[in-house]
């Protein structure tokens, strides 16, 4: 159940006096048809004591073929679908669904929120800008993320929209994938657990949660055409293994299913994802949205298990009408994909407690997103020279584009619009349009100008790389952020910085031995100048308050506690594919031209990328290989440090590993503590997987006792033949330590 006990007392409380005030407006007659209906006699659903199977099987019986075929599709999208004449009721959001009033079941309100409510601008409103997804799995925090999901839960009900599309949870499979910023990373457990403490913390507040891009959507060229070759264990245990997690933590009420095939079929009409693994195996019982123009059947994808077509009705209107009437596609087929968007619109409280426009928290909503950024911007170098001491420092250099006004944030559909437009531009020209680079106004140079009034602060943009070394050897310490841009829909063509800043570090590092990179990323990046610089900060896409938090780090207010939920290679050379297979001109989707739609539609045709590294992705690859990276998963440093010792296994039907973890420095900290497994050889698994983590805090001196109980799963591989998890009899070595290439403790059991 989604819904948790105090929750249903709140949501009943709802209902109550949602019915109270449906009674008032029938008596002064101010009900409008758009209203929805209630009344316990010729409305029993509407019971909230009743379970969310048996209230949305009971709406299913009175409903007509047409009502049943209104909730299986949006109503369009300039571009890329026709748009019918109902889109005009749309809330502004990506997606709408016709709600049926005469049955009391509102319309479907979707918007993007991957890292915060997008089209708020648009719509004239405001919306709070979290770090970047992958910026919040590095905080390894489950209570953290919990916060990230139920600020958005708030911010998208306040703008009166019930379903999220964020959700995203594709493994960096590929670092160049532009849209690493909006996954959580390598690592099936970790994307899974974040990404469901994300959907748990969205749900809570009542809207329908989602999880995607189900599945193996792990590059964006071609990603309408692209057929992914991948082995049915492999899949299993890395991309999809992290949906399990996740969906198994959130009971997430929707899953997209993507653009790409797999193994030969479109990921929306792919019986093997959706009807086999997702609703049979993992028991999903919400429904599947297609991702926009990722429909290309009608019988195929009904039969295959999609439930929904986004954004129009190509396939899922009219025709699925006929193909209904014509005995094509079974009735008992129409019947289920409507139960399970009513069962998510039941589990997930939209109609006990529909969303009502309000005000934003700004306040709230800013100091959630810099505390998160505190826990998630990761110190990978420290010669000794951060925490920078405000008391003593007399000079600053600050250098890097726009690091006088803003910082980068993530572009496509997950873009957040920055209160005022985007910060380089001049005020009331800054409206955000798809793929442009938009900086929140979120100042670096003002931030530590704030955090030291007596020193001298002084800003050089670096397009000058000479005038800018120039004013770093005048200052007694140079702080530079540099930035890489990504976007939806399109790979970035190496892991190098953009914009020349290798050769600005190079300069700025080789004018003043006192430079601290504050990297602003949404992917690992290369670091050709990683011996010269004497700090670096990795501080993704800080959000609305990255500045304010970067400072707090960098001055030591903050001590830093996040751990890299990524690798990052020393090159492109490293990477199991060192170069991204990209596609044809026939095979690339282009919805500018007329009709560029349909050809999408009919499915465009495919080419080949074949994932024969399996699940080897990141660390896992790196280990197999033996290769020597240059930040490995799991890393980060701290301004103090911490010591490991007293392993304890105890084996079981879920191993319990206890060890005790020290802060032998002079601050107080927090460690993630990491736990690994090497399997027994007969698993022909890589080196090591992670399998569980603890975030602990500790005062200067203090030590504690951490007990993590194993999931078995997390050691089992996965059976083709039995369709299931098994256990591999035999020794498995726990290692436990700081970061994935750093694991002090080890022992062996034997398990069976
Ligand atoms: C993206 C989805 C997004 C949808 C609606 C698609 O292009 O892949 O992630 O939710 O658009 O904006």
């Amino acid at each position: 159940m989604i819904l948790r006990e105090a929750e249903t007392m709140k949501s009943h409380t709802n209902q109550k006096l949602f019915r109270h005030f449906f009674f008032f407006m029938i008596l002064t007659g101010t009900l409008t048809s758009s209203v929805a209906q209630s009344s316990d006699e010729t409305h029993p659903w509407m019971n909230p004591s009743l379970s969310p199977d048996d209230r949305a099987a009971m709406v299913v019986k009175e409903m007509t073929l047409d009502e049943k075929i209104t909730l299986l599709h949006g109503t369009g999208q300039k571009k890329l679908s026709p748009v019918s004449p109902q889109a005009a009721q749309s809330n502004g959001g990506a997606g709408y669904v016709v709600g049926i009033p005469r049955l009391g079941i509102p319309a479907i309100q979707m918007a993007d929120a991957a890292y915060g409510v997008t089209k708020s601008g648009e719509n004239g409103r405001y919306s709070t800008a979290l770090p970047a997804d992958l910026g919040a799995a590095a905080s390894w925090d489950l209570d953290a993320a919990y916060e990230y999901g139920a600020l958005i839960g708030r911010e998208l009900r306040a703008q009166g929209y019930n379903m999220t599309l964020g959700g995203g949870m594709n493994l960096t499979r590929e670092p160049r994938n532009g849209r690493t910023f909006e996954y959580m990373g390598e690592d099936p457990l970790l994307a899974g657990k974040m990404v469901g403490a994300v959907m748990r913390g969205e749900q809570a507040q009542h809207v329908i949660g989602d999880l995607k891009h189900y599945a193996v959507n792990d590059q964006e060229s071609g990603r309408n055409a692209v057929n992914v070759n991948i082995d049915q264990r492999a899949a299993r245990e890395s991309d999809l293994l992290a949906f399990e997690v996740a969906l198994q933590d959130s009971n997430a009420a929707a899953v997209m299913c993507s653009y790409n095939r797999v193994n030969g079929d479109f990921a929306c009409e792919n019986k093997y994802l959706l009807n086999e693994v997702l609703k049979k195996d993992w028991g999903f019982k919400g429904f599947v949205v297609s991702d926009w123009t990722a429909t290309h059947s009608t019988a195929k994808a009904s039969a295959a298990g999609l439930d929904q077509e986004e954004p129009g009705f190509v396939f899922y209107g009219a025709d699925l009408k006929k193909a209904v009437e014509a005995g094509k596609v079974p009735m008992a087929e129409v019947d289920d994909h409507v139960r399970r968007v009513l069962w998510a619109m039941f589990a997930s409280g939209v109609i006990d407690d529909p969303p009502q426009k309000g005000v934003v928290e700004v306040g709230r909503g800013l100091e959630i997103a810099q505390r998160i950024e505190e826990q998630s911007a990761v110190l990978l170098k420290n010669d000794g020279q951060l925490p920078l001491d405000p008391a003593g420092i007399r000079s600053i250099a600050v250098i890097g584009p726009h690091a006088d006004v803003g910082m980068i944030s993530g572009a496509g559909s997950a873009q957040v619009d920055p209160p005022g437009g985007n910060a380089i531009m001049p005020p009331g020209q800054g409206q955000t349009h798809w793929q442009d680079k938009i900086w929140f106004p979120t100042s670096p140079l003002k931030a530590i100008r704030a955090k030291v009034p007596a020193a001298q602060v002084q800003f050089a943009s670096g397009t000058d790389a000479a005038a800018a070394a120039a004013l770093a050897k005048s200052a007694e310490v140079a702080i530079i952020f540099a930035y890489q841009w990504e976007t939806e829909d399109i790979d970035l063509a190496d892991l190098s910085l953009p914009e020349h800043q290798d050769d600005l570090i190079a300069k700025v590092a080789a004018a003043n031995p006192h430079t601290v990179v504050v990297l602003e990323t949404g992917s690992p990046v290369t670091m050709p100048w990683a011996d010269q610089a004497g700090a670096i900060l990795e501080a993704w896409y800080g959000g609305s308050r990255g500045a304010e938090a970067v400072v707090n780090i960098l001055f030591g207010d903050v001590n830093p506690s996040a751990k890299l939920p990524v690798t990052f290679p020393r090159s492109e050379a490293d990477l199991p594919h060192p170069t991204i297979v990209k596609p044809g001109p026939e095979s690339v989707a282009n919805f500018d031209v007329p009709d560029g739609w349909k050809r999408v539609a009919a499915g465009l045709p495919a080419f080949q990328v074949t994932y024969d590294e399996g699940t080897k992705v990141g660390y896992k690859w790196y280990d197999a290989e033996n290769k020597t990276v240059l930040f490995p998963f799991g890393y980060g440093l701290s301004y103090t440090t911490y010591s490991y010792s007293n392993l304890k296994v105890t084996p079981g039907k879920n191993p319990r590993v206890s060890f005790t973890v020290t802060n032998t420095g002079k601050r107080s900290g927090a460690e993630i503590a990491e736990v690994y497994a090497s399997l027994p050889a007969a698993a022909a698994e890589p080196p090591k997987q992670l399998v569980g983590w603890s975030k602990i805090k500790l005062d200067a001196g203090e030590s504690k006792e951490v007990t993590i109980e194993v999931d078995r799963k997390y050691l089992s591989i996965f059976s083709v033949e039995q369709n299931g998890w098994q256990l591999v009899p035999g020794e498995y070595t726990f290692l436990v330590g700081g970061s994935s290439r750093d694991l002090p403790l080890k022992e062996t059991v034997s398990l069976n």
